[in-house]
C-alpha cells in the first residue's frame, strides 16, 4: 500500500494563539472531568448533542452505517477522505495480508490466565506488538501506514485468539476469502457467519469507530503526545476503554437487564435505583441531551436480527426501561447511549458478554489511530496543571519524633 502523507503534511490548520496564563487574573478554573474544557482541536468527528447528530469527517454516521463498510469508514477517519475504489481495494488487501499474529504472541497469550478479562488480554497483546514493530519512526510515512494497517488487522485476530485459547483450544488462522467482519466472526466461532449477521456486525463496528475526545481517545492523544509508538498509544487507550463508566458499560447493561428480569418489574426497579442514586447503565452521556444517535441505529439493527433469528425477551425489558426512564431521567437530558442496545445485538449474534468491550476496542482502534495521526501533526506534549490541596511545606521528621497515632 502506498505511504500516506506525513503527520506534518496532514495538518492544515494552525492553532490560534492560546491566552497567556500569566495574563488571566486569579487562580485557574478547575472543572472536574474537564467538562466543557477544549483539550485539543480536531477535524475528525463532530457531535451535535442537542440534535443527536454524529459525523465522521463531516459524513453522518447513519449514512456510513447504512452504506459503508468498517474498513472504508476506518480509511475515512484515519486518512481524512473517503477512499477511491483503488485506495479501498489496496487498504482491504493490506489489512487482509497482515491479519495473522506471530506465534510468539499466540504463545504469550497461552500463558495468560483463562479467567482473566479479555480486555486485559487485549491490552497486553496490543502493547506486545510494540516489541515486534516499534521503531518510533513517527515521521516516516511508510512506518505510519504500516502501523495503521497492522493495528487494524491484528487487533481482531488477538481478540478471537484469546477467546479460543481460554477455552483450551488453539487459535484458528484468518480466512483470506472472508471480509473483515465475517473473518472476525469466523475466527471467534470457527463457523462462517450468516451474511446478515456479518453485515450487522460490520455496522456495529462503524458505529463504535470514533466519538471525539472521550476518555480512551484522550488517553490515546496524551500517550501519542509523548512521541511513543502507536502500539503503546492503542494499548493505553484499551486500558481506558475497559472501565464501566466508558466501554465497559455494555456488559453491565445486560447484567442490569438480567437483574430486572421482566417488564412488570421495570418501574419498581428503576424507582428504587434512582432513589438509591444508582447509575442506570447504558444511560447518560456527557455530550448528548437526547437519545444517542448510535443507540437509535443499534436498536434498529437489533430488531433486524430478531426478525431473522428470533425474538429476545430481554429486548422487551430494555424497551420498557427506556420508556419509563424517559419520564424519570429524560427531564435531566439522560437517555440511552451507545451501550444500551449494542449488548442486545451482540447477544443475538452469540457473542460472550465479556467480549463486548474488546469488540468496541476493535472498532475504536480506527478512531484512536486517526487521533494519533492528528496529534502528531501539531504535537505538543500534554502537561496540564493542577490545584494543589496538600499540606504546606514541612520538614521530614525522624521516626522517633513522629506522633504515635499518625
Ligand atoms: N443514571 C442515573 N443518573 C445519571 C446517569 C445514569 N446513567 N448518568 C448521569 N446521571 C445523573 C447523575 O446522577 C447526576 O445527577 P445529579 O446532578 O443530580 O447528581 C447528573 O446526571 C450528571 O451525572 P454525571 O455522572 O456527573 O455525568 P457525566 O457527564 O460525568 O457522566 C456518564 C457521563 C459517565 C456516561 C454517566 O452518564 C454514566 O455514568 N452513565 C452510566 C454508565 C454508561 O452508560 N457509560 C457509557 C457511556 S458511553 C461510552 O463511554 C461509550
Amino acid at each position: 500500500m502506498a505511504a500516506k502523507t506525513t503527520p506534518e503534511e496532514a495538518t492544515t490548520t494552525s492553532a490560534p494563539a492560546a491566552a497567556s496564563p500569566a495574563a488571566s487574573p486569579g487562580p485557574p478554573l478547575f472543572r472536574p472531568g474537564l467538562e466543557g474544557v477544549p483539550a485539543t482541536q480536531s477535524a475528525i468527528c463532530d457531535i451535535d448533542g442537542h440534535r443527536g447528530v454524529l459525523t465522521y469527517r463531516g459524513v453522518p454516521v447513519d449514512q456510513l452505517a447504512r452504506n459503508s463498510s468498517f474498513l472504508e469508514t476506518a480509511y475515512l477517519l484515519i486518512w481524512g477522505e473517503l477512499p477511491t475504489i483503488f485506495q479501498l481495494n489496496d487498504f482491504q488487501h493490506e489489512v487482509q495480508m497482515h491479519r495473522r499474529v506471530s506465534f510468539r504472541i499466540r504463545d504469550m497469550m497461552k500463558c495468560f490466565p483463562a479467567s482473566g478479562h479479555p480486555m486485559d488480554a487485549l491490552q497486553a497483546s496490543a502493547a506486545s506488538l510494540g516489541l515486534f514493530y516499534s521503531r518510533r519512526a513517527l515521521y516516516d510515512p511508510q512506518y505510519v501506514t504500516e502501523a495503521v494497517v497492522r493495528l487494524i488487522a491484528k487487533i481482531p485476530t488477538m481478540v478471537a485468539a484469546f477467546q479460543l485459547i481460554r477455552k483450551g483450544q488453539d487459535p484458528i488462522q484468518p480466512r483470506d476469502d472472508l471480509a473483515y467482519s465475517a473473518n472476525f466472526l469466523y475466527m471467534l466461532t470457527e463457523r462462517e457467519p450468516d451474511s446478515l449477521a456479518a453485515r450487522i456486525f460490520d455496522s456495529c463496528l462503524i458505529l463504535h469507530a470514533e466519538h471525539s475526545l472521550n476518555a480512551s481517545t484522550f488517553s490515546a492523544r496524551v500517550t501519542a503526545s509523548t512521541l511513543t509508538d502507536p502500539y503503546a498509544v492503542v494499548a493505553s487507550a484499551v486500558g481506558t476503554l475497559a472501565g464501566p463508566l466508558h466501554g465497559g458499560a455494555n456488559e453491565d447493561v445486560l447484567d442490569m437487564l438480567d437483574q430486572i428480569g421482566s417488564i412488570d418489574r421495570v418501574e419498581d426497579w428503576l424507582d428504587q435505583a434512582i432513589a438509591s442514586k444508582q447509575k442506570i447503565m447504558g444511560f447518560g452521556h456527557r455530550e448528548y441531551r437526547v437519545k444517542d444517535p448510535r443507540a437509535v441505529i443499534l436498536q434498529g439493527l437489533a430488531e433486524e436480527l430478531f426478525v431473522r433469528f428470533g425474538h429476545d425477551t430481554m429486548y422487551d425489558v430494555a424497551r420498557r426501561l427506556e420508556e419509563v426512564a424517559a419520564d424519570r431521567l429524560g427531564p435531566k437530558g439522560i437517555y440511552p447511549n451507545v451501550d444500551f442496545y449494542s449488548g442486545l445485538v451482540y447477544r443475538k449474534l452469540g457473542i460472550p458478554r465479556d467480549l463486548f468491550t474488546p469488540i468496541f476496542a476493535i472498532a475504536r482502534t480506527a478512531g484512536w489511530l486517526a487521533h494519533w495521526r492528528e496529534q502528531l501533526g501539531a504535537n505538543r506534549i500534554y502537561r496540564p496543571t493542577q490545584i494543589y490541596t496538600g499540606s504546606a511545606e514541612r520538614p521530614w521528621l525522624p521516626l522517633e519524633s513522629r506522633p504515635a497515632s499518625s
